[in-house]
This record gives C-alpha cells, structure tokens and sequence, in this order.
C-alpha cells in the first residue's frame, strides 16, 4: 500500500495551469481506479479521496484561480468563469451525494459514474477555452501557482488530519 503512494512532486514550482493540469490528470486516474476496483470498500477509499482531492481542487480554483481569471479577463469571456462557477455547484452536490452513500447501494456506482462524467465535461471546459484564454494574458502564472501550491497544501493537510472526510461531509468546504 504505502509503496505505490509516490511522493507529490510539490518541491516543482507549476505555473497556476500546470498545476491545475496535473490535478486534473489525478483525478482522471482516481476514476479510473474506482471503476476497476473490485471490492466495494476499495471503491468507497478510492471515492473518497476523489471527492477530498477534487473538494481541495474546487476550493484552491474557487479562491484564487477564478479570481485572477476575472482580474484578467474581457467581461465577455468572464461568462466562461461565471460557468466554472455554477458547475462547482454541481460537483459539490454529486460529492455531498456520494458521501451519504456506500458501495452497497444500488446508485453508487451510477453517482459517481456522473460525476466522473460530469467533472471530464468541466475540465473540458477549463482545459480548452478557459486556460488558453488566460494564457494570452498577462498574469503571473508562476508566481499564482506557487500560491495555489501552498493553499492546496494547507487545505489536504487539513483533510489528512481529519482523516477520510466524514460521510456526508465531502462536499462541505474546508473551512479557513
Ligand atoms: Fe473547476
Ligand atoms: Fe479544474
């Protein structure tokens, strides 16, 4: 178990969308993972650290990304941010969802098949018209990744510290 966790590589300095890039790739594999698992309690760990991972994700883009997305941005393309926005909701609330579920319930697999889908259209989105839009701006990418870094850091030692978040509790914010 321990030997296939690789230490994060957080001592690299990522650009803000590097950063965001390689926690979608994360996440992509987490699902992955969910859906070759064969036990349902190896489903439910992978679930929840999904939910944890893409919660602290959420949370760092919702707190500093999106901000400096707007900051930056023609208020035309601010519209794909006000969207971002309204899909976290959704995100939060199939994550809130699975958290008061277990692998033995008939929908488990169906809900977090949703949300594996429904997340790939959102980093879709954020991948291929957000990010790129943000590029030809001029914002210091480096200098906000190295923010988000130390957030997201703070934000998963809070989860580790807690331990798997809590049924029911994976779609609440971590509090500051
Ligand atoms: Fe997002
Ligand atoms: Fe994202």
């Amino acid at each position: 178990m321990a030997a296939r966790k690789k230490a994060a590589p957080r001592a690299i300095r990522q650009d803000a969308i590097a950063l965001l890039k390689a926690e979608h790739r994360e996440v992509e594999d987490l699902f992955e993972r969910f859906e070759s698992a064969r036990t349902g309690a190896r489903k439910e760990a992978i679930a929840a650290e999904v939910c944890a991972k893409l919660t602290v994700h959420a949370q760092v883009e919702e707190e500093l990304f999106y901000p400096a997305a707007r900051s930056v941005l023609p208020a035309a393309d601010e519209d794909l941010v006000d969207e971002a926005t309204v899909e976290h909701q959704t995100v939060k609330d199939l994550i809130a969802k699975i958290g008061t579920m277990s692998a033995a319930d008939d929908l488990y697999e169906a809900t977090v098949k949703v949300l594996s889908e429904y997340v790939k259209h959102h980093v879709k989105e954020e991948e291929q018209e957000l990010f790129p839009k943000l590029r030809k701006r001029e914002v210091d990418l480096t200098a906000l990744g190295q923010r988000m870094a130390q957030r997201r850091d703070e934000l998963l030692a809070r989860v580790e510290r807690v331990g798997r978040p809590p049924k029911g509790r994976t779609g609440a914010a971590l509090s500051a």
